[in-house]
């Protein structure tokens, strides 16, 4: 078992990661429990799978929401809060969430609000969660104007994750979950980059054994950026490196034309491209950046939505500041934060981006 910490309000939490850790739930969190009830919350792809396992061995009662980020609404979010009240649940209560991305923000979020903030424990069951998602305590959901527009920090006071379930993780769920993991070791190249190049394709062809180490890298270079920048006044922004595109093109698809992480992987391009013009990277480097992302290929074509459908869902970007939406781009090493991109050079970029094959190579953006 590895275990990296994240803070908390409480001070810090355990990460734990390792294979056959779900059996152990109960024992890894005792000192969690210590005479609370525990509720778990998961959804109808992942509860019979996992979550109500894990609630039989927490004794807890298990909540399975609609699986999908079209259910990242305010109507699920009152859903548990009610379910939690119909149970008795009080302010010293354990919301246990168990699932992917979308299961730990609705439910992280609706321990953030009910009864004004209960403790809550993630579990994430996707490469998505386990090296992004679940981790440093941004909860939320979505609007008809946006992604992500409501939510909270409310970091959970411990995370669990065993790799071992990602062998139910189908194809398509475990590629898109390697563009969060690609885009952590752009921002953190100097300790991701070997890992990523010798574990990208095994995970990618579907052996998700190889995958500890990824989150395991994943999950200390997000603990070091959230720990200087718990709520995302300045360093914390580099995570949202290819997310402004990745936002736009989620929203202007009603949440139902990409999984997250294959929009994040047209994102990474974009910013490639946009940092290459800037002499921000050289041409080598964005290349090699675009043939990993070739690892989270087939993406879902770009050729039928329009720039002026998604340019609106980026200009209204929560990250927003002074009316401008600055961009996190990449450069040797490292990120650069909040730079300005005009609507026709993002515009341009993203026509270059339409005329890629959506099953790579994506070598032709250089
Ligand atoms: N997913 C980006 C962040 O946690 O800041």
């Amino acid at each position: 078992m590895i275990t990296v910490s994240f803070a908390c309000d409480d001070g810090v939490a355990p990460y734990r990661i390792g294979e056959g850790l779900l059996p152990e739930i109960a024992g890894l969190l005792a000192e969690d429990l210590n005479g609370r009830r525990a509720f778990v919350v998961t959804d109808t792809n992942v509860g019979p799978l996992y979550g109500e396992e894990i609630a039989g061995r927490l004794e807890a009662p298990c909540l399975q929401l609609p699986a999908g980020e079209e259910h990242k609404r305010w109507r699920s979010v009152e859903r548990i809060a009610q379910w939690l009240l119909a149970h008795d649940a009080e302010r010293g209560s354990l919301l246990v969430a168990v699932g992917g991305g979308v299961v730990t923000d609705i439910a992280g979020f609706a321990a953030a609000v009910t009864l004004r903030g209960l403790p809550w424990v993630a579990v994430p069951t996707t490469l998505l969660g386990m090296v992004d998602a679940a981790l440093g305590g941004k909860t939320g959901i979505d609007l008809d104007e946006g992604k992500n527009l409501v939510g909270a920090f409310w970091a959970p006071r411990a995370i669990v994750a065993d790799p071992l379930v990602l062998a139910t993780l189908d194809r398509r769920q475990l590629r898109a979950g390697l563009a969060e993991v690609v885009k952590s070791a752009m921002i953190a190249p100097s300790s991701l980059e070997h890992i990523l190049d010798s574990h990208l394709a095994p995970v990618a062809a579907g052996d998700p054994l190889q995958a500890q180490e990824l989150v395991a890298g994943c999950a200390r270079v997000k603990s070091e950026i959230v720990g200087l920048d718990a709520r995302e006044s300045g360093p914390r922004q580099a995570l949202n490196l290819g997310h402004t595109l990745a936002h736009g093109l989620e929203a202007a698809t009603s949440y139902a034309g990409f999984l997250h992480g294959e929009a994040v992987a047209w994102g990474l391009l974009a910013v490639l491209r946009l940092a290459r013009d800037r002499g921000l990277l050289s041409t080598a480097d964005a290349l090699a950046w675009a043939d990993r992302i070739r690892f989270l290929a087939p993406l879902p074509a770009l050729s039928g939505l329009g720039w002026d459908e998604v340019a609106p869902y980026i200009a209204r970007d929560k990250k927003r500041e002074r009316g401008r939406v600055g961009w996190v781009l990449p450069r040797l090493g490292g990120v650069v934060l909040d730079v300005a991109v005009s609507g026709p050079e993002a515009a341009a970029v993203y026509a270059q981006l339409q005329s890629l094959p959506a099953d790579g190579p994506f070598t032709a953006l250089f």
